[in-house]
């Protein structure tokens, strides 16, 4: 490369990535297939529009790379209807808001100490400002059971429009029967916001929204799905005239939410991260991916029993998903931001997270957030997971003992070096 100064950046960072151990729930490595894809010439293209409908010429190839995207996400998630477009999770739920909404609409979704994501509502974002969040939450800490009962009288009360089941940080299965009776009730659209479990769902091991009634479903594609940095909007119903002018019913969605997607928040879309998309979906179809979403968790539940058997307290006692939260104030009696920068220091990477009714700020919070989707893709198997869980104990109980933490960064650095990144050739 002949921009020096980024080539060694980009060596750096490959390097930083080999020799540590990669636990951000939210991070995985991809396959040289999915990277080369991403690196394209298909990053020079505009195709404004979408399959067969665009806005410029030469689209001879990028119809087909988008349409073998979109078809290969329906057969993943069993969706009538996918729009690949959505340059990340974010906008992606931007978009269904927007399709379905007006300002001031209610949207009820998951309280964001108990896991929700900031698209859900948080103050200060462009959502929270145009539409009315409203909240359930979970009853009882040590067990993760939302208060469905309290989110019944809610809806009752308060009559969403969309009721949102999805995450960031919960690390249990959501009873989506629950969700599709209380929307009923209301007469509120279901959404499920996949973007953590979407490689999970895909690889068959936790269960399909669509399979309860749910009618859109938006994921990033970049978390357990193993693919490009980007995200997807899945619904059930088919477009209907993508010319003429559709009422708001739930039999439009595919339609408002395409015309929401574009023209209504993007430009032209990323042809060369659809690409990558589509290589991903491929990958998910194999057979190997529901070996690895299996493997990934079951590490977490060895992760899991491997820290609290060594005195860290799991927020709900364990995890049925990839991801584990610990309060790490309530283990050790210091915050999350402490925690993590100890681990990073000696190579294991996760983040500082808030926990239910977290006392402490967001930017110290009593927790830490961690998963198993990068490492089981790195080939680390349940046996590992003690391993980590010891180096994580040793590591915090000594965090200001620097010969310590010397030791255990050399020997993680050793341990992780023996292990591939999928990239390699
Ligand atoms: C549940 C959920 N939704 C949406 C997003 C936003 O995705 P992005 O960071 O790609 O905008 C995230 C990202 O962490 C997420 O966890």
């Amino acid at each position: 490369m002949k921009d020096k100064v980024i080539g060694r950046l980009i060596k750096q960072e490959e390097k930083r990535q080999r020799q540590g151990l990669e636990l951000i729930p939210s991070e995985n490595y991809v396959s040289r297939d999915v990277l080369d894809a991403m690196g394209s010439v298909f990053t020079n293209k505009y195709s404004e529009g979408f399959p067969g409908r665009r806005y410029y010429g030469g689209q001879v190839n990028t119809d087909q790379v988008e349409q073998l995207a979109i078809d290969r996400a329906k057969a993943l998630f069993a969706a009538d209807h996918a729009n690949v477009q959505p340059h990340s999770g974010a906008p992606a739920n931007e978009a269904v808001y927007h399709a379905w909404l007006e300002p001031g609409d209610t949207i009820m979704g998951m309280e964001l100490s108990h896991g929700g994501h900031l698209t859900h509502g948080r103050p200060g974002t462009i959502s929270a400002k145009l539409f009315n969040f409203v909240r359930y939450g979970i009853k009882d800490v040590e067990t993760g059971e939302i208060d469905y009962e309290a989110m019944r009288e809610m809806a009752i009360k308060t009559k969403p429009k969309i009721i949102l089941a999805g995450f960031s940080s919960y690390p249990r299965e959501l009873d989506y029967d629950r969700f599709a009776a209380i929307a009923k009730e209301v007469d509120a659209v279901l959404m499920a916001d996949m973007a953590h479990i979407a490689g999970l769902i895909a690889g068959k091991v936790l269960s399909n929204p669509f399979d309860h009634g749910f009618h859109i479903m938006t994921t990033t594609t970049h978390k357990t799905l193993r693919g490009p940095r980007g995200a997807m909007i899945l619904t059930k119903g088919k477009v209907s005239n993508p010319l003429k002018e559709v009422e708001k019913t739930v039999e439009n969605l595919p339609t408002l939410i395409d015309r929401t997607v574009f023209p209504g928040l993007q430009g032209g879309p990323h042809m060369h991260t659809i690409a990558a998309k589509a290589v991903a979906f491929y990958e998910a179809a194999q057979p190997e991916f529901h070996q690895y979403c299996l493997q990934i968790l079951a590490n977490a539940k060895s992760l899991s029993e491997a820290l609290m058997k060594r005195g860290f307290k799991l927020v709900t006692n364990g995890t049925d998903n990839h991801m584990i939260v610990c309060d790490v104030n309530a283990s050790f009696g210091f915050d999350g931001s402490i925690a993590e920068r100890v681990l990073d220091r000696i190579g294991l990477t996760l983040n500082k997270n808030v926990i239910p009714d977290d006392p402490l700020p967001p930017y110290r919070p009593s927790g830490i957030r961690l998963g198993t989707p990068a490492v089981t893709t790195r080939g680390l198997k349940t046996e590992h997971m003690e391993q980590i869980a010891e180096w994580m104990s040793q590591a915090l109980k000594s965090r200001n003992d620097e010969p310590t933490l010397d030791r255990l960064a050399k020997v993680i650095k050793d341990f992780a070096s023996g292990f591939p990144l999928p990239s390699d050739r």
